[in-house]
């Protein structure tokens, strides 16, 4: 885990593997700073070498007892600034400190200026460097004995697990007023790895139960409650979609229960979050084709998002009662699989066709939204890797949001903003609620084929939400995870962790607003007393 500290002293004064200066185009360059480098920064700049461009670098060379290195990385154009350059360019900073095999990098965020406030440029530029040093690398194995060194047995039980890259320690040098914010990012940036950990898990490791149980420890850990349902309580519950996907595979599916309830909101009304587990589709007896067939591993990862968001609003110890539900089950093909044509019958009794058994996902989360009605939920948002189309019409440059309430989805919106995992709205218009009516059954798993595909998904997936309550379901195919490095700066190859920061901001955003209504009203009282 990197850590993360503030300084507000002189960053010259530190000594540092790496000094990453961040800058965006045409900053003007501290003294100080190019004086440590023996003026070779300022000559960089006026070469041309260096123009601020986003995630441009000079490496130039220092005081060997002082920063021994001095990073300029570029933020780009002021115009148009933003915090996520900001992460790109911090993240470009930390990947470049461990490619020098370093330890200590010292980030100089860039000058706060417009609409940018210190704190929060600092938050940003040590959140990209901690997303930055993340790698999945626990699978791997060494030889703990010298290397060359010809194997005494030649048994594999020689080999063990290679020892664990140090993280880095990071200083982010800003005025004591960025500690709070810069902590805040540290602890949302450490869930957010968290949450790749456990997308990229494979799934012989990662199953239902294991993410159960990987659940309930970060639960102990981070302070929220932990709850799971096995294949009994399902049953007993009425969780036909759940039990029904879970039919074709030899690992228990589970319902994953958590709950942060601070002192003072411990009842009322919950913001929900529910994410699909799905820690391996293989679209069952409707199989995939088997080209990239692995990384169906990743459909857990908004459930994994969903676990990581819970951790970070509990270590925050945000004021507001959030509730996480993750069904979680795989999508195999054995021989008492459900099989297209068989109707199952939903928590609250609805009846579905399956007519394909790959579209699974709206299966285990249509009983996870109607079992949300039992929390008093005040919102509802959903995050599902649910649609291969949402891939044809986003990319992994946004995910869709689709809701039933515009306020939700314009706050949703912010958060994405706000955070850098962007969104665009799809529409739910009555008329698509057609394509995913049932001809024997209630509803079908399947719309019209290619014709707007990620909205019959979405449309299915209303029918499942409670009367009455705003719901966002967010469609994360195309950004869950990156088949290649996605050139962000802050994320690599594999599973993003992507939602954890939108969120934790959606659910701070809605903290404060709760709070400083309550307190309108609370001044309003007064006022009408006098
Ligand atoms: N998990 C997949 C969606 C998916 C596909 C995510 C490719 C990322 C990459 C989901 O369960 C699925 O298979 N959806 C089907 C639905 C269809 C059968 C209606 C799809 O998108 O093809
Ligand atoms: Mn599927
Ligand atoms: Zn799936």
């Amino acid at each position: 885990m990197t850590s993360i500290q503030v300084k507000s002293g002189k960053p010259t004064h530190e000594a540092l593997d790496v000094l990453a200066v961040l800058l965006f185009e045409g900053d003007a360059l501290d003294a100080s700073i190019d004086r440590a480098t023996g003026g070779a920064a300022a000559r960089a700049v006026e070469l041309g070498d260096f123009k601020g461009k986003l995630r441009q670098t000079a490496l130039l060379y220092g005081d060997l007892g002082r920063a021994k290195r001095v990073l300029l990385v570029g933020c780009g154009p002021r115009k148009g600034q933003s915090l996520e350059r900001v992460r790109r360019a911090a993240g470009t900073a930390a990947s470049e400190a461990r490619r020098l095999e370093a330890r200590a990098l010292g980030l100089v965020p860039p000058p706060a200026q417009g609409d940018l406030a210190p704190a929060g440029v600092a938050a940003a530029a040590a959140e990209g460097a901690a997303l930055a040093d993340y790698a999945f690398d626990r699978l791997k194995t060494e030889d703990p004995r010298a290397k060359g060194e010809a194997q005494a047995d030649g048994s594999p039980a020689a080999r063990a697990p290679k020892k664990a890259r140090p993280p880095l320690a990071v200083t982010v040098f800003a005025e004591r007023g960025a500690q709070e914010a810069v902590a805040t990012a540290a602890l949302v940036a450490e869930a957010t790895n968290h949450a790749r950990d456990l997308g990229n898990e494979p799934g012989n490791r990662m199953t239902p139960r294991a993410l159960a149980a990987a659940a309930q420890a970060l639960g102990r850990a981070s302070g929220f409650k932990v709850k799971v349902h096995d294949e009994q309580a399902l049953r007993r519950l009425g969780m036909g979609g759940l039990l029904g996907v879970a039919r074709g595979s030899a690992e228990p599916p589970r319902l994953i229960e958590m709950e942060w309830a601070p002192p003072g909101h411990a009842r009322g009304p919950a913001l929900v979050l529910v994410g699909k587990g799905l820690t391996f589709d293989s679209g069952g007896i409707s199989i995939k084709p088997a080209d990239k067939m692995w990384e169906m591993k990743f459909d857990k990862c908004g459930g994994c998002a969903v676990i990581g968001a819970m951790a970070a609003i509990a270590r925050a110890r945000l004021p507001l009662r959030v509730v996480g539900l993750v069904p979680s089950t795989e999508n195999m093909p054995g021989g008492r699989a459900v099989k297209p044509g068989d109707v199952l019958t939903a928590y609250g009794g609805r009846t579905i066709e399956v007519l394909n058994t790959d579209a699974e996902g709206r299966l285990i989360l249509a009983d996870a939204l109607g079992y949300a009605a039992r929390f008093e939920p005040a919102a509802i948002v959903d995050l599902a890797t649910l649609t291969g189309a949402v891939i044809v019409a986003l990319g992994d440059g946004r995910a869709a949001v689709m809701a039933t309430d515009d306020p939700l989805r314009a706050a949703v919106e912010r958060a994405g903003e706000a955070t850098g995992e962007l969104v665009w709205p799809l529409p739910l218009d009555e008329g698509y609620g057609e394509h995913v009516k049932g001809e024997v059954a209630d509803v079908k798993n399947l719309g019209r084929g290619r014709e707007a595909g990620t909205i019959a998904g979405g449309w299915f997936l209303r029918n499942f939400v409670p009367q009455g309550v705003p719901w966002a379901h967010l469609d994360i195919a195309g950004t869950a995870w990156a088949s290649s490095d996605p050139g962000k700066g802050y994320l690599g190859k594999g599973a993003t962790g992507w939602g954890v920061r939108l969120l934790f901001e959606l659910a701070r955003a809605r903290a404060g607003e709760a709070g400083s209504s309550a307190k309108k009203k609370s001044a309003k009282k007064k006022g009408a007393k006098k």
